[in-house]
């Protein structure tokens, strides 16, 4: 069976992932510093698919390391997932973006090349769009250009980085996935989003306020031009985009492919709030304040091209999310 090194394994996304490649019977390493994670996270896989992932406390900024992991075992294919992501704090620091997301893939794409290892499923962003006409995002549309913030252009130069490797290297293979909003977590409970920084997203925003830690949400703007004025996104439960980076190996092949990874539906704040309250019974208290800048008013995926290619399409909703963070927070 494939051996598949994670980074960033022990985060959100990359952890439910891992359910999804283990019960595939995938073989899994993982390469996290722990930065945004915790350890024990590794119990919690263990104790979902009764299998424990391999892991390795390394820092990819430290290619000595990350090369000593590499020559342990070959590798199939690297799935990227380690990176800094919160959006503010690349406004005000963005050189640590720079220096850990680009940096940290630059030594990552080193060591795959040093090793011979010649896939990689990079975990992308739909910021990468910038602004465009319409509020439905396809692959198509250019990129690169009017990014709000030091997170977005990390993700664009790195898919850049992506596409310059596989002009080089006939063999190369990498997907670029572009994830829309991802919420919700493992219907367990075991496992979810526990952010150590400073969240700027909606959904661990709301769970922080939900457990007493953050007395409100603040909602930026109630006056875009939406139905019921609060922003619209597409929100993706986290399991089904698990899902897509399964679908996508299947589908690999020399150069460059991309995808978006979204609903293809738009829910607003407001709405995402009622689901919230329903889920858990209660009415969480928020306050409307004025829009927060480089926020667009509205963007959903237009995921035909995931669904067509790789066979993959979400089957999960935001109301099912809600009712798997609220397992998770009464676990927490
Ligand atoms: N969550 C989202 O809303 C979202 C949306 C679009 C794209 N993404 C991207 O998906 C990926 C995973 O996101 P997530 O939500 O799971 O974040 P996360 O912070 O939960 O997971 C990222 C993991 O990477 C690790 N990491 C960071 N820098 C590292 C380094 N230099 N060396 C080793 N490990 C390092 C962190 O400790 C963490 O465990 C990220 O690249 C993120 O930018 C996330």
């Amino acid at each position: 069976m494939e051996k598949i090194l994670v980074t960033g394994g022990t985060g959100y996304i990359g952890s439910h992932t891992i359910i999804e490649l283990l019960n595939k019977g995938y073989e899994i390493d993982i390469v996290d510093n722990l930065y945004n994670s915790k350890i024990t996270v590794l119990d919690k896989i263990e104790q979902i698919c009764g299998e424990r992932p391999g892991f390795y406390q390394v820092d990819l900024r430290d290619k000595e390391e990350l090369n000593d992991v590499f020559k342990r075992k070959k590798y199939n294919l690297v799935m990227h997932f380690a990176g800094l992501k919160a959006v503010g704090e690349s406004v005000e620091n963005p050189l640590k973006y720079y220096e850990n997301n680009v940096g940290g893939t630059v030594n990552l794409l080193e060591s795959m090349e040093e090793n011979d290892v010649k896939k990689i499923v990079f975990s992308s962003s739909a910021t990468v769009y910038g602004e465009q006409d319409t509020p439905r995002y396809d692959e198509s549309m250019p990129t690169g250009m009017g990014i709000t913030n030091p997170y977005g252009e990390t993700k664009h130069i790195i898919e850049e980085m992506l596409k310059d490797v596989a002009e080089s290297d006939s063999e190369f293979q990498a997907v670029i996935l572009r994830y829309f909003n991802p919420v919700g977590n493992h219907p367990s409970g075991l496992i979810g989003e526990d952010p150590n920084d400073i969240p700027n997203n909606l959904m661990p925003i709301i769970m922080k306020v939900s457990r007493g830690e953050i007395k409100e949400l603040s909602v930026y703007g109630d006056d875009y031009p939406t139905p019921d004025g609060s922003g619209i996104r597409d929100y993706i439960h986290v399991v089904d985009l698990a899902k897509g980076h399964v679908a996508a190996i299947d589908r690999m092949k020399p150069g460059v492919l991309i995808y978006n990874l979204g609903t293809g539906k738009g829910t607003s704040v407001f709405e995402m709030i009622e689901a919230f309250d329903k889920a858990s019974g209660k009415k969480l208290p928020y306050k409307v304040v004025g829009r927060r800048a480089g926020d667009l008013a509205e963007m959903y995926a237009d995921p035909s091209k995931a669904e067509k290619e790789l066979g993959w399409k979400t089957e999960l909703t935001v109301e099912d999310a809600m009712r798997d963070t609220m397992s998770y927070l009464n676990n927490l």
